[in-house]
C-alpha cells in the first residue's frame, strides 16, 4: 500500500526533535511535519485535562495537514491522553513511553532510576508498568525545570548541572545500573548526564524504538511513500530560534499560532 501523506509528530517543544531525528533517519523518504507546542510548554507540569486538551489541538492541526499516522513524541502527552486520542481519532497514533522493560530486564542491580516529568510519573499508564517489574526498584525522580531550562535553550547552564546532580547523585548512591530517560527532551542532556554519572550505568531512551514501531504501523495499517526524500516542515508556535539551533539550522521553522 502506498500512502504518500506526512507523518505528524508533535510534542509539548523541542524535545521531540530526538525522537523526529530517529524517524528521519529510519525512514528518510517520508515526508514529516513537526509541532512544538513551545507556547503551553512545560506540559509536565499540567493537569490530565489540560494535556488531553492541548493533545487534541495539536492533533486538529496536524490532521489539517492531511497526516496519515501521528507519533506523540511527548512522555507526557502520552501517559496521559493517548487512550484519549486513540478514542476520538480514526487515525493510528504511536507514543512514547519512559523504557522501563528493557532498563529493568537488564539491569544486574535491580535498581534503575528514571528522569521524567511529574505528569509522566504520576500517570496510572505509567504507574501500571512500572508494577509489572517488582523485582526491580525503581526509582523516580521528577525532573523539574529541566524542560524550561532546554526551552529556554539554556542546556550547559550551571543552573542545569547543578539541578543534574541534584536529581542524579542520589540514584547513583542507590547503585542504579541503568538511567531510563523517560522525556524526550532529556536525551539533549546525554553530554551532560554522562560528566555526572559513572561510566558502567547505561543510558537509554525510547528514539530508536518509536521509529521501528513507526515502521512496523506504516507497513501493516497507514501505507509507505513512493516519493524521494523530502523537506521535513518544523511548526513552532514561540521562541522559533531555540527550535533552530536544536535542528542545528538544517532545516526550515515556520513560526505559527496554534
Ligand atoms: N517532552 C515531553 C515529555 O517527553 C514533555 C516535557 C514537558 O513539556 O514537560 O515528557
Amino acid at each position: 500500500m502506498t500512502n504518500n501523506n506526512p507523518i505528524g509528530v508533535f510534542d509539548s517543544g523541542i524535545g521531540g526533535t530526538s525522537i523526529w531525528n530517529a524517524i528521519h533517519e529510519l525512514l528518510p523518504n517520508e515526508k514529516t511535519i513537526y509541532l512544538a507546542d513551545s507556547k503551553n510548554a512545560p506540559y509536565g507540569q499540567r493537569t490530565k485535562e489540560e494535556i488531553v486538551a492541548l493533545s487534541k489541538k495539536n492533533v486538529d492541526f496536524l490532521l489539517e495537514q492531511n497526516c496519515k499516522l501521528i507519533v506523540v513524541a511527548c512522555n507526557t502527552a502520552t501517559t496521559n491522553a493517548i487512550r484519549e486520542l486513540r478514542a476520538d481519532y480514526d487515525i493510528p497514533f504511536i507514543g512514547i513511553e519512559p523504557a522501563i522493560k528493557p532498563a529493568a530486564n537488564n539491569s544486574k542491580t535491580q535498581v534503575i532510576g528514571i528522569l521524567a516529568t511529574k505528569g509522566t510519573l504520576n500517570s496510572e499508564l505509567f504507574n501500571k508498568t512500572a508494577e509489572m517489574f517488582q523485582n526491580t526498584k525503581i526509582i523516580e525522580q521528577v525532573g523539574y525545570g529541566l524542560v524550561q531550562l532546554i526551552e529556554d535553550g539554556n542546556l550547559y547552564s550551571p543552573e542545569m548541572t547543578q539541578l543534574l546532580e541534584s536529581y542524579l547523585k542520589p540514584m547513583i548512591e542507590a547503585n542504579i545500573d541503568y538511567l531510563v530517560l523517560g522525556c524526550s527532551h532529556y536525551p539533549y542532556l546525554i553530554p551532560q548526564i554522562k560528566k555526572i554519572l559513572p561510566e558502567h550505568i547505561q543510558i537509554i531512551d525510547s528514539g530508536e524504538a518509536v521509529a521501528r514501531q513507526t515502521q512496523n504501523v506504516l507497513r501493516e495499517k497507514a501505507g509507505f511513500t513512493d516519493q524521494p526524500e523530502s523537506e521535513p516542515i518544523f511548526y513552532v508556535n514561540s521562541n522559533p530560534a531555540v527550535l533552530e539551533s536544536i535542528l542545528e539550522y538544517k532545516y526550515p521553522v515556520i513560526e505559527k499560532d496554534f
